[in-house]
């Protein structure tokens, strides 16, 4: 008999799983997509003769995505160049068309995304479905008193034109709660050009945050690759924290929704910038990870720091972002002051019907000394959504990949965890009913994903501790060791 505390681990796993929840049907963002994005660190600087290089402007772009070739980024994954706001001219041409701005894009989008394709990176763009973008320049509806009057087919089709890869789609100037009746309409225009455009929306944050109740997250997870939820990230770590503590309230909801094809955002890594100490940045790259978010670098790549490139291009690290089951990971368990929080996500290998786990230990504090954080594994990986994570298996590999039945991988560790506590060999000769004692002993080693040394074997009833330093998280990797 499991008992009725070992159960009561599993429910919320459980019940996290239900119907299928299917994605917008392009085919793109299997994986949380990852790039470079301009907005954080350039923001909407126009003016190219006091400030060259560092100005929204074609140079900008073409410098980083040399840069993201150049220097590795790209053969870790980030394949993204992606424009934010203030691109284009003030006013749309005669035959109402988009034009970037003229002085600052001369070889036009078109041109610049001849280069960036050459690169092998691929180019987004960004506008809004209210009346102007956030910053004021044209944007896709025509006015707020008649939503279908609208540039929706118009611009989708000059997006095509430019061999646009990816298009984020912003929610200024439109009232929030119309939101959901309209933008999506912008999804059919881009699907009807036939070029595989990847959608990133921020309609469903103003939905969220000012309008009234919550987005339809179904309609949101069909219409769109990412979205936003949450307000624009600024380069400090309070900032990134604030981030934390939202996402964890809504995280019952993210969790059911969020996979392949669809993905929360967050926002972007501010990693490399000028407000997070190495570990901090290390944190976010951490936590953004295991939430299997879209890894979206807005720095100078130019200009960056060795040690905030090696956070970024950590291929450990990117591993468990880039999960297949791309489960979103859940903070499972916390000091009582919040000071301390464990997230755990269910990842590649499956192993004996289970999956592997990546967990995280993250100290919020800002003052006093390193803390040893200790729970028993056992508290941490049983609140782990492995539900869902065989169900995202079984869907991605079919009969094709090894076996992965949630039940039986629950009703394994549950016998471990009872069996495990009092290791003693069994009566010899008696007839053992349920499977032998080693066969119950669940054995993982545990990988620490920032820092290079010897991994070190742990048992389910065992306690992860670790010395936390303020500031900083501790990432480890757990993969069961197969018994012979
Ligand atoms: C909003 C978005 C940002 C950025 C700006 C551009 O604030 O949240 O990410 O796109 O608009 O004006």
């Amino acid at each position: 008999m499991l008992s009725t505390t070992v159960l009561a681990f599993f429910c919320l796993a459980t019940t996290l799983t239900g119907s299928q929840v299917l994605a917008l049907d392009n085919g793109l963002a299997k994986t949380p997509p990852m790039g470079w994005i301009s907005w954080e660190r350039f923001l909407c600087n126009t003016d190219c003769k006091s400030h060259p290089g560092e100005c929204i402007d074609q140079q900008l772009y073409l410098d980083m995505a040399n840069k993201m070739v150049s220097d590795g980024y790209k053969n870790v994954g980030y394949d993204r160049i992606n424009i934010d706001d203030c691109w284009s001219e003030k006013r749309r041409n005669q035959q109402q068309q988009l034009i970037p701005d003229r002085e600052r894009f001369p070889m036009g989008i078109d041109g610049l995304s001849r280069v960036i394709h050459r690169l092998g990176l691929k180019l987004g763009i960004y506008g809004d479905c209210g009346t102007a973008t956030c910053a004021g320049y044209p944007a896709q509806l025509k006015s707020q008193s008649n939503l279908e009057d609208n540039y929706f087919d118009l611009d989708a089709r000059r997006l095509a034109e430019w061999q646009i890869d990816s298009f984020k789609f912003d929610g200024c100037n439109i009232d929030p709660n119309q939101a959901e009746s309209i933008c999506p309409k912008m999804t059919k225009a881009l699907m009807q050009t036939n070029r595989s455009i990847l959608l990133s929306c921020e309609w469903p944050f103003y939905k969220l945050r000012f309008g009234k109740g919550n987005p339809d997250y179904q309609l949101v997870k069909d219409s769109c690759n990412l979205w936003r939820y949450y307000d624009d990230i600024t380069d400090s770590w309070i900032s990134i924290l604030s981030i934390v503590d939202f996402t964890v309230k809504m995280q019952t909801d993210i969790v059911k929704y969020h996979g392949p094809g669809g993905w929360f955002d967050p926002d972007q890594l501010v990693i490399g910038n000028f407000g997070l100490s190495l570990r901090q940045a290390q944190a976010q790259m951490a936590i953004w990870s295991i939430w299997s978010a879209p890894l979206y670098m807005s720095n100078d790549l130019r200009s960056i720091e060795p040690d905030m490139a090696e956070v970024l291009k950590n291929r450990k690290v990117i591993a468990i972002d880039q999960d297949p089951m791309g489960v979103f990971g859940m903070m499972v368990t916390e000091y009582p002051d919040h000071s301390v929080q464990v997230f755990v996500k269910p990842v590649m290998p499956i192993i004996n019907s289970c999956p592997s786990f990546a967990i995280i230990y993250l100290n919020r504090r800002t003052l006093g000394n390193e803390l040893m954080v200790s729970f028993k594994l056992r508290d941490i990986i049983t609140k782990a959504p492995i539900s869902l994570a065989a169900q995202r298996y079984n869907e991605i590999n079919g009969s094709g990949g090894v076996a992965f039945n949630a039940d039986e991988c629950k009703k394994r560790l549950a016998l471990a965890m009872t069996r495990e506590r009092n290791i003693v060999p069994l009566v010899p000769g008696a007839k053992p009913l349920e499977p032998k004692l080693e066969e119950t002993v669940v054995k993982y080693t545990v990988e620490d994903l920032f820092n290079d040394g010897p991994t070190v074997p742990i048992f389910i009833n065992s306690n992860l501790e670790m010395k936390v330093k303020p500031s900083s998280a501790w990432m480890v990797k757990l993969v069961e060791i197969v018994q012979k």
